[in-house]
């Protein structure tokens, strides 16, 4: 396995090559998204890079997990062709002047909550497909806006890559895996529980404001008050009404402790 943490040392691959971008701290929902990746290309390479750009001023980007050696072998044993691993300086050498703006799909819903987010994430996104070139790229639906936008990016700007998205991975008891599940006390991880829970409970139902009062009813026995709590279109995330039918995102996040966590769920209306 390759390891490159210039764009210089990035190899030539010869055949498909698939990206698998990460922030690190590599866990069994990444895991799968790199086996997933296997099935799509000859070649597998990893980006690792906690990317600045989208940490807001009071977000978690000095305390995000970082796991690195971990991460290296991890990657290792699925098989990564290589690992990219720039430095913030690397990424950013100067400051940019022209970024990617998501548009109005980035100023909703999760985008509310967290301005900037989602163009911090096109942006170094953009920048990982121009310096890997991968012929596909896979992203989790537990980031569902995340995979929203980076799909529209791509259609809108003719981004010559195509865009897999991967389910999501829970742990046994229902919490989706994530990288931030670490910060969680053996309380708070309890707690946590209510956020599948109440998406489950949604799922049961079949009108859109059965399926959202059945999910805010089990957060508020829990007394969690969501950032939102919405069913989306999963390709706008725009708000689906009781005439709505195919596909819809119901998505939550909430604050347990200090830990802000995201899930989401897909359901046929
Ligand atoms: P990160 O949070 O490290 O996630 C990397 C990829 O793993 C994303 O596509 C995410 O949706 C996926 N993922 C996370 N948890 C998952 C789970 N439980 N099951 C399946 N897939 C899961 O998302 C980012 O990094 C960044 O925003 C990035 C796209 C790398 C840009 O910086």
């Amino acid at each position: 396995m390759d390891l490159a943490r210039t764009r210089d040392e990035l190899p030539e691959l010869i055949g498909r090559v698939a990206l698998v971008p990460t922030m690190g701290a590599l866990h069994e929902g990444h895991r799968s998204l790199i086996r997933l990746a296997h099935k799509h290309a000859d070649h597998v390479v990893v980006s690792v890079f906690v990317n600045p750009l989208q940490f807001g001023p009071n977000e978690d980007f000095s305390r995000y997990p970082r796991t690195f050696e971990q991460d290296l072998a991890a990657c290792e044993a699925e098989g990564v062709a290589a690992v990219f691993a720039p430095s913030v300086e690397e990424m950013y050498p100067s400051p940019l002047q022209v970024t990617v703006s998501s548009g109005t799909m980035g100023t909703i819903v999760e985008g509310a909550v967290r301005p900037g987010h989602f163009d911090g994430v096109l942006t170094v996104v953009l920048k990982l497909f121009n310096l890997v070139r991968p012929d596909v790229a896979l992203f989790g639906q537990k980031d569902a806006q995340q995979l929203a936008v980076i799909r529209r990016m791509v259609a809108d700007l003719n981004v010559p890559v195509e865009i897999v998205g991967a389910p999501t991975l829970r742990e046994d008891d229902g919490l989706a895996m994530s990288s931030r599940n670490v910060y969680l006390s053996a309380d708070e991880r309890v707690r946590a529980l209510a956020l599948s829970r109440a998406l489950r409970a949604g799922e049961a139902e079949r009108a859109p404001s059965a399926v959202l009062r059945a999910a805010r009813a089990v957060l508020a026995g829990e007394g969690i008050e969501p950032d939102y709590l919405v069913l989306v279109d999963p390709a706008t995330f725009t708000e689906v009404d009781d005439k709505y039918y195919g596909t819809a995102v119901l998505a939550v996040a909430a604050r347990i402790g200090t830990t802000r966590l995201i899930d989401n769920v897909l359901l046929e209306l």
